[in-house]
């Protein structure tokens, strides 16, 4: 029986860091086990400019503990204002390494994101130009969509109608949540990635509303039925380059999540490689762990994969918090809702 499991260390491609006191909380959790992380730009106010990236990602390293070899792989939040040559710049230094395109009005702080996808398109053609990646949240927000169908219609309406309007633009599918979504990603070749949070490999949408409402499952996209996570698991275990790991780890305060109008996601840096070992474990796809969590990532992104290791060791359930403090209050880590038996060695 295999009880120790040695990987290159696992990169996170789609991350939420926030500022202040939840980033000098929540940072330490992604650096213990991860080398590099895309941080997502949703702050308040967001990161549009090359000079608010530069400013966020001196804020994260000096979040970071003392020796911490993390790296922050920083990102532009698209507006219709973005200004191509600023972002070129930026890419080209290095300072970024995506950016970022929310709807307007899908989520967490996205109400300075793109209404009006003409308004973007001379900046997607300079992305294409110069091979910068679009991380895309892909769900409609249409009254008229439900919930449950807004990332199938997205693909359909907007994502596919800009892929083929901008040949050579790199998109990786963030947090896809459907089998339309794995089946559109996987056939997109080359050039379309996407991302897989480590709470949709484990939720449904029953675990959020069967047996009363759980805040702490409400995360966007929101989950799906079960035939979808399994879609899902599928795709992560499959060894397929286009699929690679993206946490969505969202941490929000417990007061922010127990309201009438709570906030979505699911903080999940605290235990995700625990979570991961076990469900690749479960679907009998232990060696393909480190193609979703430390290879695919990087291969997508034209970066080395890490050349540090971690070991997973596996033994009797293990212990971990089930919330953590911040200055701004308590933040709950996800339940699996099951024993977790491997843990990141020291
Ligand atoms: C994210 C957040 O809180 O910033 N929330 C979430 O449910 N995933 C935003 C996002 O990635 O949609
Ligand atoms: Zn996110």
């Amino acid at each position: 029986m295999t009880d120790t499991l040695t990987l290159r260390t696992p990169d996170d491609w789609h991350l939420h860091l926030r500022d202040g006191a939840m980033l000098r909380a929540v940072a330490p959790e992604t650096a213990r086990h991860f080398a590099r992380a895309i941080i997502m730009p949703n702050l308040v106010p967001p990161v549009v400019t090359a000079a608010d990236a530069a400013a966020y990602r001196d804020r994260i390293m000096a979040a970071l503990p003392e020796g911490s070899q993390f790296t922050p792989l920083m990102t532009l939040y698209l507006t219709e204002e973005t200004d191509p040559e600023d972002l070129a710049r930026a890419y080209a230094s290095g300072l970024i390494t995506a950016v970022k395109l929310y709807p307007a009005g899908a989520t967490t702080n996205s109400a300075s994101g793109v209404a009006n996808f003409d308004k973007v398109r001379p900046v997607l053609e300079k992305m294409a130009e110069i091979g910068c990646p679009l991380c895309v949240h892909g769900e409609v927000v249409d009254s008229d969509i439900d919930i449950f169908d807004r990332e199938a219609v997205f693909i359909e309406r907007v994502l596919d109608p800009i892929r083929r309007a901008t040949p050579g633009l790199r998109v990786v599918m963030e947090h896809i949540t459907t089998m339309q979504g794995v089946e559109y990603a996987a056939e997109g070749g080359p050039e379309l990635g996407a991302t897989i949070t480590t709470h949709h490999l484990v939720i449904n949408r029953n675990h959020i509303l069967a047996g009363g409402i759980k805040p702490h499952y409400y995360c966007l996209p929101v989950a799906k039925r079960e035939e979808h996570r399994l879609a899902l698991r599928r795709a992560a275990a499959s060894g397929d380059p286009t699929f690679f790991l993206g946490t969505d780890s969202a941490p929000h305060t417990d007061a922010n999540k127990l309201l009438p109008c709570g906030c979505a996601g699911c903080f999940t840096a605290t235990n995700t490689m625990s979570i991961l070992a076990e469900v690749f474990e479960q679907d009998g796809a232990l060696d393909r762990l480190e193609s979703f969590t430390s290879l695919n990532g990087p291969k997508f992104y034209g970066l080395p994969a890490n050349e540090s290791t971690i070991t997973l060791t596996k033994g009797d359930p293990v212990a971990y918090p089930d919330h953590i403090d911040t200055g701004d209050g308590t933040v709950t880590v996800f339940d699996p809702m099951m024993p977790l038996h491997w843990q990141v060695a020291d």
